[in-house]
């Protein structure tokens, strides 16, 4: 039976539920793949942090060194979250040539070069499976089961908070502020909910899987990003008026000339689209392949247990693997397009008077934007608002469309402007 001796660095949530996977199925763990992990040490800020989540505090180490200089461990676990000091731990973990498996999308998705060459000079692995969607197993399906494809798009719900924040709007008309709230008391938000609710957490992890799926870097600042913050639940409730679900997507997709797209942003799907089914704080992703043709996981893509799921699955596979984990992430940048063709939904508020629909449709049309479906509500005579779907169109002619609009005799306001992704 081969046996891993393992160290976790940090045992907060994540860690906790490693700690607990790797406690209570190791033998599991050594009946179906003949390897033995044993957690031997615990980085954390003191003995009693180990007690609380039900560990020996026999097993605490209070700096990195007393990891790094223990030949005996080979496998070093990163769940302390942030850039630093868990950085610079990884660092001196993968220099030290123990390979190390981490859920950091932050990390990964800013200092990913760092890490790489770190990783090259230590002649060790860096496994990455529990960073992105928790639980579902994305990154080996990236990684090792589209080997015949060329992966043309990869879009997802890969942000739990925002997705069940989005369903308590849909399904109970909650506001923003409510659902918010709710999530915040459910521990799904943070206290400051930024990272989730203006899209960056899914933006770190777009930044990883498309990468990993076109073999081409897309670094973080080139990912066009939006949130949720400003959605209405009055916004949700007429577009499901008119067929659609409002998600906060994460999309990559790789052009016909090399170029790719990277985004996040809320956008309207249909119905029937796979992801529209997608409720509460689940996730999924959804790949497209020239030969496999669609692709969809679906699963918890957060939580102390799913996560878990993921490291230890790193852990169980490094132990079965004679080299160091590469994962191909491209070495050249990608060239990201910044205009990205899309249909709108956007609602403009005018003075309730003869002839404002044409003007809003010739000053559309002026730059070359056909309206798909078209809806007034609440004309009292004073005043209405209307809600316009638009064809395809570039980001770039309907941002004019809109500037001319908001300047035009009887437009009170224009807003609401949600993408929407048909399929
Ligand atoms: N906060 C994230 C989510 C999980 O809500 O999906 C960690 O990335």
């Amino acid at each position: 039976m081969k046996k891993l001796k393992v160290a976790i660095m940090g045992l907060g949530t994540v860690g906790g539920g490693t700690y607990d996977v790797l406690t209570r199925n190791r033998e599991v763990i050594k009946s179906g793949y003949g390897v033995d992990v044993e957690v031997v040490k615990i980085l954390d800020k003191s003995p009693k942090r180990l007690a609380d989540k039900g560990a020996s505090e026999k097993l605490f180490a209070a700096n990195i060194d007393e990891i790094v200089s223990d030949p005996d461990i080979s496998v070093v676990v990163e769940t302390m979250g942030g850039l630093e000091p868990a950085g610079s731990f990884i660092i001196k973990a993968l220099e030290s040539g123990k390979s190390v498996v981490t859920a950091n999308k932050e990390l990964l998705s800013k200092r990913l070069d760092e890490l790489l060459s770190s990783a090259d000079k230590g002649g060790s692995g860096l496994y990455i499976e529990a960073s992105c969607v928790g639980g579902v197993p994305i990154i080996r399906t990236l990684t090792e089961s589209m080997q015949a494809n060329r992966v043309t798009e990869l879009t997802g719900i890969i942000n739990g908070t925002t997705n069940y924040i989005l369903t308590k709007m849909s399904e109970e008309g909650d506001d923003y502020a409510y659902a918010l709230g709710e999530a915040q008391k459910l521990g799904y938000a943070e206290f400051d909910p930024t990272a989730d609710v203006e899209g960056f957490d899914a933006a770190y992890k777009l930044s990883i899987l498309a990468s990993l799926a076109f073999h081409t870097r897309i670094p973080l600042d080139k990912i066009y990003r939006e949130g949720i913050s400003k959605i209405t639940s009055r916004d949700i409730a007429v577009g499901k008026s008119m067929g659609y679900e409002l998600k906060l997507l994460a999309i990559g997709r790789q052009n016909s000339d090399g170029s790719v797209q990277a985004r996040v942003h809320p956008a309207f799907v249909p119905a029937s689209h796979p992801l529209a089914s997608v409720r509460g704080s689940f996730n999924a992703v959804l790949l497209k392949g020239d030969f496999v043709d669609e692709i969809m996981l679906y699963g918890r893509g957060a939580g102390a247990h799913p996560t878990a799921s993921a490291i230890v699955s790193d852990i169980v596979y490094c132990a079965g693997k004679d080299r160091p984990q590469k994962n191909d992430f491209g070495s050249k940048l990608a060239n990201v397009s910044d205009d990205f063709p899309s249909e709108y939904y956007f609602s403009v508020s005018v003075l309730d008077r003869p002839g404002m629909l044409s003007v809003i449709s010739g000053v559309l049309g002026s730059h070359g934007i056909s309206i798909s479906k078209m809806l007034q509500e609440n004309a009292d005579g004073h005043c209405a608002e209307v809600v316009i779907l638009t064809h395809m169109t570039s980001e770039r002619l309907f941002r004019a469309a809109v500037a001319e609009l908001r300047d035009v005799d009887g437009v009170l306001s224009v807003g609401s402007e949600i993408r929407v992704i048909e399929d």
